[in-house]
């Protein structure tokens, strides 16, 4: 089976990859043509554990290829969409021009270069975006206008996460195929045959739910992750403590322990657009019921300014040319994305009122110091740390979790370290002269 991939940011090379690495022959098309020099040498444009390998493998066998010419995708029999829906200016809703303009561009090809001719064979065209609910019914039609009734449009959300992306992709923990025709779900059920035959959950749909399952799985992960942030502000408020806290309540399998880690919030590429995303949609659609996920990205919003807050009390609310260590500038861990990281946001903030902000993170240096360059990078946590009023952990790196907080405190100006992240070994820290202070808890 021939499959194209059309946009090849995180989704789509991963997807890209992954495809190939099941044996399928890919094509993966994007116009970024730096983006499609790069995946067809075999080098991820991103930090992603485990893609080069792939990517490597793939494009020396043969299987995997990229261009810029969306006309590549002509011969093939499936092509997955997975386009970026960013945020609109209005911070609010999806911006779906990327997707139109790459269903547009793909329909011109399927109809074989004349808009209302039928294509050659029956195709399936499956979307993998991110999307307000209506949209693939929406591009269904246009797909038909375009490309003629023989091109099938299905929806089939990806769940993958940074820095876990391949493992998700080839060992996905549920498979959901949204479809509208008789041929979306004997195909993906072919092209997904390796994980249905391990086991996998396959859920089938209509295309409006499958667009659900993806908004609201992310919105839920928000909620909880608010919910017990919120609950981090009333443990701060008593004397209470959050982490205890979590414990006990995720041992309740109905509530489960993950997605419970109080701290710095949410920030990247997907959880905080898509909550906007879900709200704003529901609204346009007149359901009120979802308004509380404003709430939910207040809460998650309130984290950052919480963290300035603590560490400009800790320095007398005078900020001016004081020395700040920033432990962490990615959004997550074993990521290099700065999109809404709440990382670089605090360090970005303190900047602005003033400070010196000095800025390690193990991989996301480069990323960081293009979004963000009046801010300094150092090359090693101790060397950010050298004379800083204040240490801020901010993005939880394996590293700083392991580090002997002796090594930091020697080159330090004052031993003051916020742990906004809640899981460095606090009585390590507190043991080797420092003042510790945490989100929620004492
Ligand atoms: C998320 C979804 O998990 C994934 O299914 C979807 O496809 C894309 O969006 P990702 O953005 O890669 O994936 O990150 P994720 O691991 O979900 O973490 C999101 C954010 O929540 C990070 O900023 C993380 O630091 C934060 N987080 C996570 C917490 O603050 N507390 C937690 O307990 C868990």
């Amino acid at each position: 089976m021939q499959v194209s991939v059309i946009g090849t940011g995180y989704l789509g090379a991963v997807h890209a990859a992954g495809l190939a690495e099941l044996g399928f022959d890919v094509v993966g098309i994007d116009h970024d043509a730096a983006k499609v020099a790069a995946l067809g040498a075999g080098r991820a444009p991103f930090y992603e554990p485990g893609l080069e390998p792939l990517l490597r493998k793939g494009t020396e066998s043969g299987r995997l290829r990229f261009t810029t010419d969306v006309a590549a995708a002509a011969g093939a029999d499936v092509h997955f969409l997975c386009v970026g829906t960013p945020q609109q200016p209005d911070g609010l809703r999806a911006d779906l021009s990327h997707l139109d303009a790459a269903v547009d561009a793909l329909a011109g090809v399927l109809a074989d270069g004349a808009a209302g001719r039928p294509p050659r064979r029956p195709t399936l065209v499956v979307g993998k975006s991110t999307v307000p609910v209506g949209t693939a019914a929406r591009l269904a039609t246009r797909l038909q206008e375009v490309a003629g009734p023989g091109v099938e449009l299905a929806w089939n959300p990806e769940f993958l996460r940074e820095g876990h992306a391949v493992d998700d992709t080839l060992r996905p923990d549920r498979i959901v195929l949204g479809v509208a025709g008789p041929t979306g779900e004997q195909v993906l059920r072919r092209v997904y045959a390796e994980a249905v035959a391990a086991g996998t959950p396959v859920v089938v749909s209509d295309l409006a739910t499958a667009e659900l399952v993806k908004a609201g799985a992310n919105a839920f992960l928000a909620t909880k992750i608010s919910f017990i942030n919120a609950m981090a502000e009333l443990c701060a408020a008593t004397g209470a403590n959050v982490t205890t806290l979590a414990e006990a309540l995720g041992h309740d399998v109905r509530i489960g322990r993950r997605f419970l880690d109080a701290g710095l919030g949410f920030g990247g590429g997907c959880l905080p657009k898509d909550v906007r995303a879900l709200r704003a949609r529901a609204e346009e659609l007149g359901v009120d019921a979802l308004s509380f996920l404003d709430d939910v990205d207040r809460v998650n919003r309130d984290r950052r300014t919480r963290v300035v807050e603590l560490a400009s009390g800790l320095l007398e609310h005078r900020l001016e040319g004081r020395r700040v260590a920033a432990l962490g500038a990615s959004f997550k861990p074993h990521s290099d994305d700065v999109r809404d990281s709440p990382a670089l946001e605090v360090a970005q903030r303190l900047r602005e009122r003033g400070a010196l902000v000095r800025v390690y993170d193990p991989v996301a240096a480069t990323t960081a110091a293009r979004v963000a360059p009046d801010l300094e990078y150092a090359d090693s946590a101790v060397t950010a740390c050298r004379d800083a009023d204040v240490v801020l952990h901010l993005t939880e790196w394996p590293e700083f979790r392991a580090a002997d907080p002796h090594a930091y405190a020697e080159v330090v100006g004052r031993r003051l370290v916020v742990d906004a992240r809640n899981c460095l070994p606090r009585d390590r820290w507190r043991e080797a002269g420092w003042h510790y202070v945490s989100l929620g808890a004492a």
